[in-house]
């Protein structure tokens, strides 16, 4: 008997055993049905690699290389991701018209980075506010179009020309009433502010002009910004040269040096972002 009721059991127990195995595999089939590997998390895969289960074509995702951060993983941009990333910005239709005519430069601030000062704009309620470093408008424009209609934007630039293109686009936008544009050198017009009682009286700054001079500019916009109000640096990673020490290149060093000193800057609390190329967002105490 026992050997009858085992030769009935076992292929049952089979069948059983071969089910759950399915079940368990559909959950792991990739929408091209393709095979499954473990996952790999390291940067710079070849296409063909995969992520959590599925094949991809890299992965996008970094490990921080340092121990002490527990092999702390975060995502990467990669091309793709980095257009899945423009199309969810909502870009004003001026903006767009302005990027498009001076894209070429490739010196302004990138669609999503500019989305970001107007949130933080938007978020402080800020009402007056300063740029240094306009060139042709993008992100001066970005900033205008979110100020209330009482709002003001200094835009200083020694640029004469890209002042004009600005000027154009502001006039377009329909927010020309809102920007007061001072050429000339950056630290004398920020100088001049200061000596006609201005300090302490403006809610937000954008820094985005010659790097040799960013400790300068920190300086006395930091004069002129209230507490609690925010300064925005931008290029802090300046194509991710800071932290190759390959790179002794003039300008890179400057930055390098900036980044270290507003990191033990206890007049402020930051957050370096990697946007763009590289943000800090700096806000005073
Ligand atoms: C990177 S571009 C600014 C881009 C702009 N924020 C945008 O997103 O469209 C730098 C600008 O800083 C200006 N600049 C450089 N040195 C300057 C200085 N010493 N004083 C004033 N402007 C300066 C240049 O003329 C240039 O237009």
């Amino acid at each position: 008997m026992p050997s009858l009721s085992l030769s009935l059991t076992t292929p049952f127990l089979l069948l059983v055993f071969c089910l759950i195995g399915l079940l368990l595999a559909a959950d792991d089939v990739c929408p091209g049905g393709s095979h499954l590997r473990a996952p790999d998390t390291r940067l710079n895969l070849p296409t063909g690699s995969v992520v959590g289960n599925c094949p991809t074509e890299a992965i996008p995702l970094v490990m921080a290389e340092d121990d002490k951060y527990g092999n702390k993983m975060v995502i990467s941009l990669t091309p793709r991701l980095y257009d899945y990333v423009l199309n969810n910005v909502r870009e004003h239709e001026i903006l767009r018209q302005l990027r498009e005519e001076t894209a070429i430069s490739q010196i302004q601030v990138s669609p999503d980075q500019a989305q970001l000062l107007a949130m933080l704009v938007e978020i402080l309620g800020a009402e007056r506010c300063i740029e240094v470093g306009v060139y042709t408008g993008y992100s001066s424009l970005a900033v205008a179009l979110v100020l209330p209609e009482s709002g003001r934007l200094v835009a200083c630039d020694k640029d004469s020309n890209s002042l004009e293109v600005a000027k154009r686009y502001y006039d377009l936008a329909g927010v020309s009433h809102k920007v007061t544009v001072k050429h000339g050198l950056a630290a004398e017009s920020l100088m001049s502010m200061i000596q006609n009682g201005e300090e302490s009286s403006y809610d937000f700054a954008f820094l985005d002009a010659d790097k040799a001079m960013y400790q300068e500019y920190f300086e006395l916009l930091l004069r002129l910004v209230r507490v609690g109000g925010v300064i925005v640096i931008d290029n802090v990673l300046w194509h991710g040269w800071v932290a190759d020490p390959m790179v002794d290149e003039a300008r890179t060093i400057n930055i390098r040096n900036f980044n270290k000193k507003l990191m033990d800057d206890k007049r402020v609390s930051i957050s370096m972002v990697s946007i763009g190329d590289g943000m800090t967002i700096c806000r005073k105490r």
